[in-house]
C-alpha cells in the first residue's frame, strides 16, 4: 500500500481535532462542566493533534550529512542564540566579561554538535594511527586554550591604577609661578636664608639646606608645622641644644595666611629629580641610601603597607626578600643588573649598583612602558617613592655590608635645575 502524504494525513486530522473540540467545549458547556475543565481537555486533545502531526511527517532515510550540511543550520541557529544571551544578560546587568563567557559555552556548544554530527571516522588502522589521533586531539585542545586565554584580560597597570580610584597625585600647594614667586619673597623677607640654603642660594647652613632635602616632598601640613611649630619635630642631624632653639618660634604670629600660603608653594618647588635626599648638617651629612630610619620607613612602603601609599605594593612583583612574583620583574638582588632597554632613553651597560639615582626615581615615577611596571609618580607621593628606593637597593647592597656611605652629590647649580626644567625632569609642568 502506497504510504499518505503529509498533506493526505493532515486533512483528516486537523479537522477531526477541531470537531473533538468543538464537542468538548460546547457539549461540555451543555452538560454543565466547568470551564476550566473545558479548556484542559480542548488542550489535551489540541496537543495530541500536533503529537499526530508530527507522526505524519513522512519518515526519511538517515543519511551522514556532510559538514556543509551539518553547519549550515547550526551557524545562523547558534549566531541567534548567542545574540539572545549577549542581550538577556546584559539586560540582567551581568558584567561584560561573563557575557562574553556566556556566549563562549554557546560557542563550545556549537562545536559539540557539531562533532557529534560528523561523518563516522574510519576506525583506526592500528595502534601508530590511534596514538597519532591521540596525540593530535590532545594538541589540538592545547593550542585551542592557549589561544584563547592568551585573548583573556591580562593584567594592565593602567586599569590597575584606575581600580585604586584614586585621583592623580595632587602637587598640592603648587601654585601658578606668580605665588611661587611670592613665596620667594616671603621667604627672602623673613630672613630664612639667614639659617637656610635652597640649592645653591644663601650662605649659612644653621639650619637644613631646604632644596637638597627636598623640603618640596613633604606635605603642605608637615611644611606648615614645621614652620609654625618649629620645637615640635627636630629635623635629622639636628639634634644639638644649639639647633633645636634656632629656628624662631614667631612665624606663627609674623606671618599672614596667605603669606604663609605663598611661602608653603615656594618650599614646596624645592626637589631635585636626580638625586636621593640629603640629611643632616654640613659638613655631616648623608644620603636617605644610608638612612636607616628611611630605609625602615621604605620597606614598609615596599611592603605595601604604608597607609599613606594605600595600593602601591612593590613587593607583589617584585618579592618582599627581592625574589620576583612575577616574570619579568626586576631583581634587586643583582646588582649587575642592566638597565631596562625598553625605553627610549635607557642607560645601556650600566649596572645597578652604578645605577645614577635619577635612574631609579626616573623608573619609578614613571614606570616602564608596556609592563606591568606603572608609573607610580603619577599617583603617589614620591616622598614615598625614593624611600622604596632606597629600600630596594638593600637586596643588593645590605646596610650592614657596607663599608662605607655613598657621597653626598654635590649641591646642584643654577644651571642644573634649569636643565631638569627644559628637560621635563619633574613630572609637573611648573617646575
Ligand atoms: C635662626 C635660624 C633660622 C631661621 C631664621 C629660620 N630657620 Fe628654619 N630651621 C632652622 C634650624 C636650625 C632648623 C633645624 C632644626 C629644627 O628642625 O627645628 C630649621 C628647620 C626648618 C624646617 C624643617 C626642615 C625639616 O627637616 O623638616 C623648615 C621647613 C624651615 N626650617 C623653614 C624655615 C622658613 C620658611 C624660615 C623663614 C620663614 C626659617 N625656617 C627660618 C633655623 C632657622
Ligand atoms: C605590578 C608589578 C610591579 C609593581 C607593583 C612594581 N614593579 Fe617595579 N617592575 C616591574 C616589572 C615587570 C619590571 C621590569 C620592567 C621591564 O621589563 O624592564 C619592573 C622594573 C623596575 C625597576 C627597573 C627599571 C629599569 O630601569 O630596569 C625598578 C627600579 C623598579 N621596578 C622599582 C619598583 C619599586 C620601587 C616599586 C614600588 C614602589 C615597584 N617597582 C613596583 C613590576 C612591578
Amino acid at each position: 500500500m502506497q504510504e499518505k502524504t503529509f498533506k493526505q494525513k493532515a486533512v483528516k486530522i486537523v479537522p477531526i481535532s477541531l470537531i473533538a473540540v468543538a464537542i468538548i467545549w460546547f457539549g461540555g458547556a451543555a452538560a454543565g462542566l466547568a470551564p476550566v475543565l473545558l479548556q484542559r481537555l480542548a488542550g489535551i486533545v489540541l496537543v495530541t493533534m500536533v503529537y499526530a502531526l508530527l507522526l505524519a511527517i513522512p519518515k526519511t532515510e538517515l543519511k551522514e550529512k556532510s559538514l556543509f550540511q551539518n553547519l549550515k543550520i547550526k551557524i545562523p541557529v547558534i549566531i541567534v542564540i548567542a545574540a539572545i544571551i549577549w542581550v538577556v544578560a546584559g539586560q540582567a546587568g551581568f558584567p561584560i566579561w561573563w557575557q562574553i563567557e556566556f556566549v563562549a559555552f554557546a560557542l563550545v556548544g556549537l562545536f559539540y554538535f557539531v562533532l557529534l554530527d560528523l561523518r563516522t571516522m574510519k576506525p583506526e588502522k592500528g595502534q601508530f594511527h590511534a596514538v597519532i589521533r591521540l596525540i593530535g586531539t590532545y594538541a589540538f585542545a592545547s593550542v585551542l586554550f592557549i589561544v584563547i586565554t592568551a585573548q583573556l584580560p591580562q593584567f594592565d597597570p593602567a586599569h590597575e591604577i584606575e581600580k585604586l580610584n584614586r585621583p592623580p597625585v595632587k602637587l598640592s600647594g603648587l601654585a601658578g609661578p606668580e605665588v611661587i614667586a611670592a613665596g620667594r619673597e616671603v621667604f627672602e623677607q623673613n630672613k630664612c636664608f639667614n639659617c637656610h640654603k635652597v640649592f645653591w642660594e644663601g650662605n649659612s647652613d644653621r639650619g637644613p639646606n631646604l632644596g637638597t632635602k627636598q623640603i618640596g616632598l613633604y606635605s603642605e601640613d608637615y611644611i606648615k608645622e614645621q614652620i609654625l611649630e618649629p620645637r615640635k619635630t627636630q629635623s635629622p642631624g639636628f639634634e644639638d641644644p644649639k639647633s633645636k632653639k634656632a629656628m624662631p618660634t614667631y612665624y606663627d604670629e609674623d606671618l599672614s595666611e596667605d603669606e604663609l600660603a605663598a611661602l608653603v608653594s615656594y618650599l614646596k618647588t624645592m626637589r631635585d629629580p636626580t638625586h636621593m635626599p640629603v640629611e643632616g648638617k654640613f659638613p655631616d651629612q648623608w644620603t636617605w641610601w644610608d638612612d636607616p630610619k628611611i630605609l625602615e620607613e621604605g620597606k614598609i612602603v615596599f611592603e605595601g603597607l604604608e597607609p599613606a601609599t594605600e595600593g602601591l605594593n612593590c613587593a607583589v612583583c617584585h618579592g618582599k626578600d627581592g625574589i620576583p612574583m612575577m616574570t619579568g620583574a626586576l631583581d634587586f638582588r643583582n646588582e649587575n643588573q642592566p638597565d631596562t632597554d625598553k625605553m627610549p632613553d635607557h642607560l645601556p651597560g650600566v649596572q645597578m649598583k652604578d645605577w645614577p639615582d635619577g635612574l631609579w626615581y626616573k623608573r619609578v615615577t614613571r614606570g616602564v612602558e608596556g609592563t606591568p611596571m606603572a608609573p607610580w609618580g603619577t599617583i603617589f607621593p614620591h616622598l614615598y617613592l625614593w624611600k622604596a628606593e632606597a629600600y630596594a637597593r638593600t637586596f643588593h647592597d645590605p646596610l650592614d655590608k657596607r663599608a662605607e656611605k655613598r657621597p653626598v652629590p654635590p649641591i646642584p647649580t643654577k644651571e642644573d635645575i634649569e636643565k631638569w626644567k627644559t628637560e621635563g625632569l619633574f613630572l609637573d609642568p611648573l617646575l
